[in-house]
């Protein structure tokens, strides 16, 4: 795109990469997921601002990107702060010219039932796991379209997303993020910046709190395994993909089904309860969807999944 300049002129193993000339800020890019797509951006040719809250894991990702011959600035804001948000993009423009890219991915995770949950943790976590990727990514959008140059917003999402035990604020928050993809597609689209949504599973810090987590990742899911998707989404060569969620957990690659509205779609003039509950046990009742990432059948239905529908219907 033009857009960089500053910086290292030698780009390293990186100048004839598929993101050579652009310029890419990734959040919490210190340690786990985000290092990786930070790391691999440069390996590609990005020049790259590492942010992390960390500020000396930053300056290590980006002081490592420099040994080896890449463009990087390390900034220690916090994407939960919209002044500092746009501090990290302001970095990105100041240091290299412009911004092509952003990598929404800092963000919190921890398990709790919802009735042992703590107001601050979840408000802590609603603030960087939501508001974080908000500012983040209006300060970029704001930035990319007074360049008029387009660009490419990736937001980390999770399949935590489709619902899971004992992760309700972090699913909720992750399930913002996909609708906050799918809304800033829909914007952003005749500015030339594409918005997609990653759900990635990796071996990191996040991973190793949960004793489920660690069961259902192996440790050969690195980060690394990921950041080819990330380059991919980011880079010219997925143009004309944008409002899309796309997960990888390391051997499967696959789109993630929007929500959408069922049909049948029933219709009368007034919904009075009588008729709602009529809806339900006429129609509706063959139709209830399987919920969260397990596809946990609703009561309703189980005599008919569970093995024992030969035997007398009772109600359940
Ligand atoms: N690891 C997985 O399997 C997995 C699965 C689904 C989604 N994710 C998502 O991937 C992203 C990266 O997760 P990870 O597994 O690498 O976790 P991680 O904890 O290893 O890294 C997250 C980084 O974000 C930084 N950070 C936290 N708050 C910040 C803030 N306010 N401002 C700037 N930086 C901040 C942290 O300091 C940390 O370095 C997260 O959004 C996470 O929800 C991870």
């Amino acid at each position: 795109m033009g857009t960089v300049k500053g910086g290292d002129t030698g780009t390293g193993n990186g100048s004839a990469g598929t993101l050579a000339g652009k310029a890419v800020v990734v959040t919490g890019a210190g340690r786990g997921l985000g290092e990786a797509f930070a790391v691999h951006a440069a390996q590609a040719g990005a020049a790259v601002v590492v942010n992390d809250i960390d500020a000396e894991l930053a300056d290590r990702t980006a002081a490592g990107i420099r040994a080896h011959g890449g463009r990087a600035v390390a900034s220690g804001h916090n994407v939960a702060d919209a002044e500092q948000a746009q501090a990290i993009v302001d970095t990105c423009v100041g240091e290299f010219g412009g911004i092509d890219g952003l990598v929404n991915n800092a963000g919190l995770n921890y398990e709790a039932l919802p009735w042992q949950d703590d107001p601050a943790r979840v408000r802590e976590l609603v603030e960087v796991n939501v508001l974080g990727v908000i500012y983040t990514g209006m300060a970029a959008a704001n930035a990319m379209i007074a360049q008029d140059t387009g660009g490419s917003i990736v937001n980390i999402s999770s399949g935590a997303s489709l619902g899971q035990r004992k992760l309700g604020a972090y699913s909720a928050s992750k399930g913002a993020v996909a609708s906050l993809t799918y809304s800033w597609a829909l914007d952003m689209e005749e500015a030339g910046i594409r918005v997609n949504g990653v759900c990635p599973l990796a071996h990191t810090r996040m991973v190793w709190k949960s004793e489920r987590s660690l069961r259902n990742c192996p440790p050969d899911r690195t980060p690394s395994r990921i950041a080819p998707l990330v380059l991919y989404l980011l880079g010219d060569d997925s143009r004309g993909i944008t409002g899309q969620l796309v997960r990888c957990n390391g051997p499967q690659l696959h789109i993630v089904g929007h929500p959408h509205l069922k049909a049948p779609i029933l219709e009368r003039a007034v919904w009075d309860t009588e008729s709602v509950r009529g809806a339900f046990e006429e129609v509706f009742s063959a139709h209830l969807e399987p919920y969260g990432l397990e596809k946990r059948v609703p009561p309703r239905l189980r005599k008919w999944t569970d093995g024992s529908a030969a035997t007398p219907l009772r109600s359940a």
